[in-house]
């Protein structure tokens, strides 16, 4: 059972011009295939040749003969959640209980904003920033290269990808800008509440 990329969840166009399609064609089909292939390569034959993602991850997690598996994993769920994490015509503050657990967590989305933005701009080099529920509670995360939250006993939300392939045909090293955007036009927060919910 090969692992598959799944399709975007939109056209590789639906989020220009805040992310072009040159950079969802490359990061989806170029960067994210590579993942998928690499990861089918490392597991064939092997006694994770036959498990679903989410356990070839939890499997191969801090165990160091299996670091290339858990990177190559661990970034197609990442990617994948990223897809879904964005939507055309998104952004702005969300309402209903992820908006009263945001309250709750940080005291305004304001204040969301501010620890969003600084956990993604301050990841140095290669990683993600998370939304996460961790112990009922919401967080800001932010992890390096595929580092993931289900490995820490936390449940994703949502995540912005802040590896250069990310953001860098759009805004170069301007990183800031790029999450500035993600958090104004794209951010999806129904996919969100629904993983709060599940
Ligand atoms: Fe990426």
């Amino acid at each position: 059972m090969a692992i598959t990329l799944p399709p975007l969840p939109y056209e590789a166009h639906a989020l220009a011009p805040y992310i072009s399609a040159d950079t969802l064609g490359f990061h989806h089909g170029k960067h994210h295939q590579t993942y998928v292939t690499n990861l089918n390569n490392l597991i064939q034959g092997s006694d994770l040749a036959d498990v679903p993602l989410e356990e070839i991850i939890k499997l191969s997690a801090n165990k160091p003969e299996k670091t290339a598996i858990f990177n190559n994993a661990a970034q197609v769920w990442n990617h994948t959640f990223y897809w879904h994490s964005m939507k055309k015509g998104g952004g702005g503050a969300p309402s209903g209980a992820i908006a009263a657990k945001i309250d709750e967590a940080f005291g305004s989305y304001e204040a969301f904003v501010e620890a969003f933005k600084s956990a993604g701009a301050t990841q140095f080099g290669s990683g993600w920033a998370w939304l996460v529920l961790e112990n009922g509670v919401l967080k800001v995360t932010k992890t390096s290269n595929a580092d993931t939250p289900m490995v820490h006993a936390q449940k994703a939300l949502l995540t912005v990808d802040v590896w250069e392939h990310a953001y860098y045909l759009d805004y170069q090293n301007r990183r800031v800008d790029y999450l500035d955007i993600f958090l104004k036009h794209l951010v999806n927060w129904e996919f969100a509440e629904a993983n709060l919910a599940l």
